[in-house]
């Protein structure tokens, strides 16, 4: 007696080179890259955070607004393993935040791309080895004396080219304007191939019209990488100009979080209902 292999049939639907297209994939794609439930943070016995849910989509860019002191920089900090996690869950690109493995902070961070108010640049040092730090991530004590591969530097090239001060290569870092330095700062976090984007107040140390356009590149690298940035912003109009969704807190737990598109200022008014006199001019 014979046995004849049955012969497979084609894939009905694959066309060539797509193998993977599965739907799976698919879904894959549009999961969550940070995802917080319940999160409380406590200093010692101040509870700073409270009932804290977030979520950040690939491509999307989500504004965190809130009064000073009402845990913005705190939640940032949760979810890179700097704030002590009282209870919740956070994952953040796969990792279990609040249960990391031996080794497991210095990946997570590595993935993680920031930026920060003050740019947090070196300042002697060239815009060209700045952007080149973010390759340092999660490669250990940075050793800057190493040098970088070929590769290494025609990619902090292109970064500098795609934040529009590829000219400013050789400068150093404190000769250039504020905006020119928070591009520069954009360029390192990009260096890292991050999954996640966190910018902290990245705007509150430029005037009006350069904010608008730093938060527009934000955006545009959500867009078309696909990472998904969280920008904690003092100024509702710009919350409201440059974000697809806005997530708002007061005192610690999340007052509002919806679509950005969905509110307006009169919606968010409630967020800086005590906000201290001095920076602003209502009456
Ligand atoms: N390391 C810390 N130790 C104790 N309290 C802290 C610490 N960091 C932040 N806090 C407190 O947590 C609260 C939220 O601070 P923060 O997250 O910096 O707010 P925001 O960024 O919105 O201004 C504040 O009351 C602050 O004093
Ligand atoms: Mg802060």
């Amino acid at each position: 007696m014979t046995v004849s292999t049955p012969r497979l049939a084609p894939p009905a639907s694959a066309p060539e080179g797509s193998e993977e297209r599965t739907p799976t994939a698919e879904v894959r794609q549009a999961l969550p890259l940070v995802t917080v439930r319940g999160l409380q943070v406590a200093y010692d016995e101040n509870t700073v955070l409270d009932g804290v849910d977030l979520d950040l989509f690939p491509g999307e860019m989500v504004a965190l607004l809130g009064a000073s002191g009402s845990g913005k920089s705190t939640l940032m900090r949760s979810l890179t393993g700097f704030a002590p996690i009282s209870a919740g869950t956070v994952r953040v690109a796969g990792h279990d935040v609040t249960n990391l493995a031996r080794g497991e902070l210095r990946t997570l961070r590595s993935e993680v791309g920031q930026v920060f108010q003050q740019f947090n640049l070196i300042p002697r040092l060239s815009v060209m080895t700045n952007v080149l730090t973010g390759a340092l991530h999660g490669a250990g004590p940075i050793n800057l004396a190493g040098g970088f591969s070929t590769a290494h530097r025609r990619r902090a090239l292109e970064l500098l080219d795609r934040v529009g001060i590829a000219h400013k290569a050789s400068a150093p870092a404190r000769s250039l304007s504020g905006g020119q330095q928070q591009r520069v700062a954009i360029a390192r976090a990009l260096m890292q191939q991050p999954k996640v984007i966190l910018a902290d107040e990245p705007v509150a140390s430029l005037d009006p019209k350069l904010a608008g356009s730093v938060l527009e590149l934000l955006r545009e690298i959500a867009t078309q990488d696909g990472i998904p940035v969280l920008v904690s912003l003092h100024v509702l109009p710009l919350a409201l100009a440059h974000s697809d969704r806005i997530v708002g807190l007061r005192h610690g737990e999340m007052l509002v979080s919806g679509a950005t598109s969905q509110l307006d200022a009169a919606t968010l008014s409630p967020l800086y209902d005590d906000e201290e006199d001095g920076d602003d001019h209502d009456h």
